[in-house]
Formats: structure tokens, sequence, C-alpha cells
């Protein structure tokens, strides 16, 4: 009897060990609550987040910086999951993910529904339209005119605030840039570090940028609202990132 109650803990002691959300300690010796990180992100944002066009690997500023935080924080892993850009805050909240970062704003109305970290990038938002378009000079231009967007952004919010525009919203940045090229849409609305690299990239053989950029968006890391303890690492981590110097490189990497 004795050696089947044994066996029986033993049992229940392994079982209870491969659960999912048990704390153990990694290599490093820092505990977490799990060893996974899983991230979600809409990955046609470069060069936050895009396949890499030898290996096809997801690379990218954010891509990078969240595999450094995730280690920092005490994972032994970090999963990276590409989805649709509006469905980032509902995979938050049903716990399909345990972060998002994918360029995204810190707004008012997103804070009411997730947490974010503080922020770790200042963007903001640009317009460019067809090389040989000499009628679009800015946004006062735009009234009235066919503006492709990304669905869910702040730059399709900034596009509907303009009197009498078409939006026309798409699941990338680079399908709304497309539109334009293929003379869908009058100018795209999008954020001012992807469409410079967009133009840099080659965009620039058809597109120009217009207008003076509106700055003083912030990027945040978001997690759900129900998990503050991981922000809080995550923010320790960027912390961290800054003062030792990893996080300038990764910067001047991606951005010089
Ligand atoms: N910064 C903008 C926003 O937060 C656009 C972000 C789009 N990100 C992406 N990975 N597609 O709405």
């Amino acid at each position: 009897m004795k050696k089947v109650m044994v066996l029986l803990c033993a049992l229940m002691m392994l079982i209870g060990a491969a659960g999912c959300g048990s704390t153990s300690t990694n290599s490093t010796g820092k505990t977490t609550d799990k060893k996974e990180l899983v991230v979600g992100t809409e990955p046609s944002f470069a060069p936050f987040e895009f396949p890499d066009k030898q290996s096809g690997e997801l690379t990218g500023f954010d891509i990078e910086l969240i595999r450094a935080l995730g280690k920092r924080a005490g994972y032994e892993k970090v999963t990276i999951k590409g989805m649709g850009f509006d469905a980032l805050i509902p995979a938050l909240d049903t716990g399909n993910i345990d972060v998002a970062i994918a360029g995204m704003s810190i707004t008012d109305a997103r804070k009411q529904k997730v947490n974010f970290t503080d922020p770790y990038y200042e963007s903001g938002l640009m317009t460019i339209v067809r090389k040989d378009n000499d009628s679009i000079k800015g946004l006062d231009d735009l009234k009235g005119k066919t503006i492709a967007v990304q669905l869910g952004t702040t730059g399709a919010e900034a596009a509907g605030k303009i009197q009498g525009a078409t939006v026309k919203t798409f699941d990338t940045s680079d399908t709304a840039c497309l539109e334009l090229k293929n003379g869908g849409a009058d100018a795209v609305i999008s954020d001012l570090p992807v469409l410079q690299y967009f133009l840099k990239q080659g965009g620039n053989a058809y597109a120009k940028p217009v207008g003076e950029p509106k700055k003083g968006d912030l990027y945040g890391i978001a997690t759900a609202r129900k998990n503050k303890g991981l922000c809080d690492k995550l923010n320790k981590a960027l912390q961290d990132m800054k003062k030792d110097g990893e996080y300038q490189k990764l910067y001047d990497k991606w951005f010089q």
C-alpha cells in the first residue's frame, strides 16, 4: 500500500511539474513563471518586423528587441506568432499570446485594453504620394482624396479624420503602398520610419513623401491587463538594456 502511495505521489509531482504556468528556475538562475514567452506581431512592417530575404526568418528591430528582453526577463524561449494587426489585442485578451510587439503606438484607446511598457521608440506619421503627383503637397490637400492605410492603425485613424476622404484599408502597410503604385489611391498614411525605409528600399522609384511628418508617436510593448507582472519585468529588462548599451547597439543597427 505504501509503495502505491509513493508511486502516486511521484506521478502527481511529475504532472504538476509539466503543468503550464509552473514556476521554474532557468539556467541563469532567474525565476520565471513560464519558460516560453509567446509574442504576437504583424510581420510586414520593416524595419520593425519582416521576413529576412535570405532565410525567410522574422527579423527587425522589434524582433531582436523582444528576443533580448525575453532572455533578460528569464525566458528560455521566445516564440513569435504572426497575425493581423487588429488581432493582436484580442489575442492578448484570450491569452493566445503573452505580449504584442508590432510598432504599436501607445494610444489612450488601447491603454483601456492593455498595459503598455515604457516607450521604446519615438515614431510619427507620414504621407506619401506618387512621384508624379504635384497637386498634393500636405495633409490639407488630401480632402476628398483616396487614401490607402493599414487596418486598425493610427494611420487609418488619421485618414478617417480627413474631410471627404475615401479610406481604403489593407491588411498590411506594404499592400497599401502597392495600391498607391497601381493608381488605386492618391496617398498612403503610415508610420514615418516604415515609409522612410520603404522609400529607401526602392519605393522612391514611384513614391515621394509630402508635408511635415506628425511626430511624437510612441511605441510600446503591449501585455494583457491581467498580467501586470510581465509588464514590470519587461520594463526592468528594457531599463537594463538601455543602461548597458545593448538597446543603443540595436537602435544603431536598424536606424543608422
Ligand atoms: N504605429 C501604428 C499603430 O500603432 C501602426 C502599427 C502597425 N504595425 C504593424 N506591425 N503592422 O497603429
